[in-house]
C-alpha cells in the first residue's frame, strides 16, 4: 500500500513529475520573469546555477537548475579534512567472487547521518566520474545543530529502511519514510533530522550520470514506476545571517568541513529540470509479470536506471520485488539458478522475501552475488517449489526486497568485509551444499 496516502504534514509540499521542468517560488515575484539572470533579480536575490550536466550535453539529458537565494554558495570559508570520522569513507576495495550475505546492520544511537554513513561496496572511481558506491546508513540523532552535507562525488538513491527522515534541502523539505526512497543530486546541500528516532537505510550513489526512468518497449506507455508518482520540493527558504553553519562535503570518499556565517538553506525560488531532489513511493509501483508460463527478467521491476554509455547496460539498476501475484502454470516460480555478468547487491526493507524464505536473507541485511558469482534458491526453496501446487498466489504480503544491481565489478570494503562483522560465515554452505540431484533416466 502507498505509504503516501497518508497525510502529509503542510511543512512539506511537492510537485508532481520525473524530469519535469519544474519552478517555484516560496515568495511570489521571487522568480525572475524570462531571464535567468537579470541584473538585478527580484528582492535583491542572488542567481546561481547549478548544472548537472556539462553545458553542451544533448538538449534531451542538459539538466541543470538555477537557484535564486539570499546568498550565494560560495560565501564560505576554506574547506579541511574533516578529522572526527574514524575512518576514510573510501578505503580500498576488496575483489571476491565469494556470494555474501550480511545479518541486519546495527544503529548506533550515537552517531548522526554524517557519522552513521559506511561504505559497503563499489566500483568506479569518484574522480573518473564512472561507477558507484553503496552505503549503508544507521543514525540515532539529528545532524549537528547548524549544519549541512553535500556529495560531491555522485547522485546520492537513499532507500528508507527504518524510521523517518526529514530531509532539509537547498530546494525545499521532504519527509521520507520506510518503503519510501529520495534521490539527492550531486552537490545539493541538506541536512537529516530524525523526528521520530532512529534512522536505517541503504544508498546506492552514482558517480557518473543520473537515474532515469527505464525504456519501457513493448509495455506501452504505463506501469512500472509513472512518471507522475516522483515528487520535488516546493521552494522553502529560511532567512539567517548570523548564525555560523558548519558544511559538510564529500569529496572523493573523504569529508571535509567550511564554515559560512549564514544558512544554506536560503533559497527563495528555483526552477530547473531533474537537477533537483525527488522522492517516490515504492507502493506506488506498477508490477509487470507473466501471465502465461516462465519467468521475464528482473528488469521489469525496475524503478530507476543508472545508465551506462552502453545502451541497455547500467551502471546500476534500482530493482524492487514488491508484492505480486505469481500465476505462470508449469513453471518454477523462485528464480532461475543463474550467473549473471551483472552484480547484484541486494537489500530487505521490510517482511520475508519470496526467493529467500530460510530466514538469513533479513530486513536491514543483504546479500551480493557478483559478477559470475552462481546462486538460486536455497535448497529449501527448490524443493518447495517442485511440489507446490501452481495456484495462483500471491508472493511478497508485507515484504519489498530490493536490489542494486550493476554491470560492473563490485568491490567489498574492509568495513563490509570484516569491520561490521555482519557477514554470515557459512552461507553458501547452508544454502547450496545440500541441493541434492534429481538427475534420473527413465527405467
Ligand atoms: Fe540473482
Amino acid at each position: 500500500m502507498p505509504v503516501t496516502n497518508f497525510k502529509t504534514p503542510e511543512k512539506y509540499q511537492y510537485q508532481s513529475g520525473f524530469r519535469s521542468y519544474h519552478e517555484t517560488e516560496a515568495v511570489k515575484g521571487a522568480l525572475p520573469l524570462g531571464a535567468n539572470s537579470p541584473q538585478r533579480c527580484p528582492y535583491g536575490l542572488y542567481a546561481e546555477k547549478l548544472s548537472g550536466t556539462a553545458f553542451t550535453a544533448p538538449r534531451h539529458g542538459n539538466q541543470q537548475t538555477w537557484l535564486y537565494r539570499i546568498l550565494p554558495s560560495a560565501a564560505h570559508s576554506a574547506f579541511e579534512l574533516l578529522n572526527d570520522i574514524p575512518q576514510e569513507l573510501d578505503p580500498g576495495l576488496h575483489q571476491i567472487p565469494n556470494q555474501l550475505r550480511w545479518d541486519p546492520f546495527e544503529i548506533s544511537h550515537k552517531v548522526d547521518w554524517v557519522r552513521g554513513l559506511k561504505k559497503v561496496a563499489g566500483a568506479g572511481d569518484p574522480t573518473m566520474k564512472t561507477g558507484l558506491g553503496i552505503f549503508v546508513y544507521a543514525a540515532g540523532r539529528n545532524m549537528d545543530a547548524n549544519s549541512a552535507m553535500y556529495s560531491s562525488d555522485g547522485e546520492m538513491l537513499i532507500v528508507a529502511q527504518h524510521g523517518v527522515m526529514d530531509i532539509k534541502t537547498e530546494l525545499g523539505n521532504i519527509l521520507v519514510r520506510p518503503n519510501e526512497i529520495v534521490v539527492l543530486p550531486r552537490g545539493i546541500k541538506y541536512r537529516v533530522d530524525l523526528p521520530e528516532g532512529p534512522i536505517r537505510g541503504y544508498i546506492l550513489e552514482l558517480y557518473q550520470g543520473h537515474f532515469a526512468l527505464p525504456e519501457l518497449g513493448p509495455i506501452g506507455s504505463n506501469c512500472l514506476a509513472n512518471a507522475r508518482d516522483f515528487q520535488a520540493p516546493m521552494a522553502a527558504y529560511a532567512q539567517d545571517a548570523e548564525t555560523t553553519w558548519t558544511i559538510v562535503n564529500k569529496f572523493n570518499g573523504k569529508l571535509f568541513t567550511a564554515k559560512q556565517n549564514h544558512t544554506p538553506f536560503d533559497v527563495v525560488a528555483w526552477h530547473g529540470n531533474i537537477d533537483y531532489p525527488y522522492k517516490y513511493d515504492l507502493g506506488r509501483f506498477s508490477v509487470i509479470g507473466s501471465t502465461s508460463f516462465d519467468h521475464p527478467d528482473p528488469s521489469i521491476y525496475t524503478v530507476l536506471t543508472g545508465p551506462s554509455d552502453h545502451p541497455g547496460t547500467a551502471v546500476a539498476d534500482f530493482v524492487i520485488f514488491p508484492p505480486r501475484w505469481l500465476v505462470q502454470e508449469d513453471t518454477f516460480r523462485p528464480p532461475w539458478y543463474h550467473r549473471n555478468t551483472m552484480s547484484e547487491f541486494m537489500g530487505l526493507i521490510c517482511g520475508e522475501y519470496d526467493a529467500k524464505a530460510g530466514g538469513g536473507f533479513q530486513a536491514a541485511g543483504a546479500s551480493l552475488h557478483n559478477v559470475m558469482s552462481a546462486h538460486g534458491p536455497d535448497a529449501s526453496t527448490f524443493e518447495k517449489a517442485l511440489n507446490m501446487e501452481l495456484k495462483p498466489t500471491k508472493v511478497g504480503e508485507g515484504s519489498m526486497a530490493f536490489m542494486f544491481e550493476s554491470s560492473l565489478m563490485l568491490g567489498v570494503t574492509e568495513w563490509g568485509l570484516r569491520t561490521c562483522k555482519k557477514v554470515q560465515k557459512q552461507y553458501n554452505e547452508e544454502s547450496w551444499t545440500p541441493l541434492q540431484p534429481h538427475f534420473k533416466l527413465p527405467d
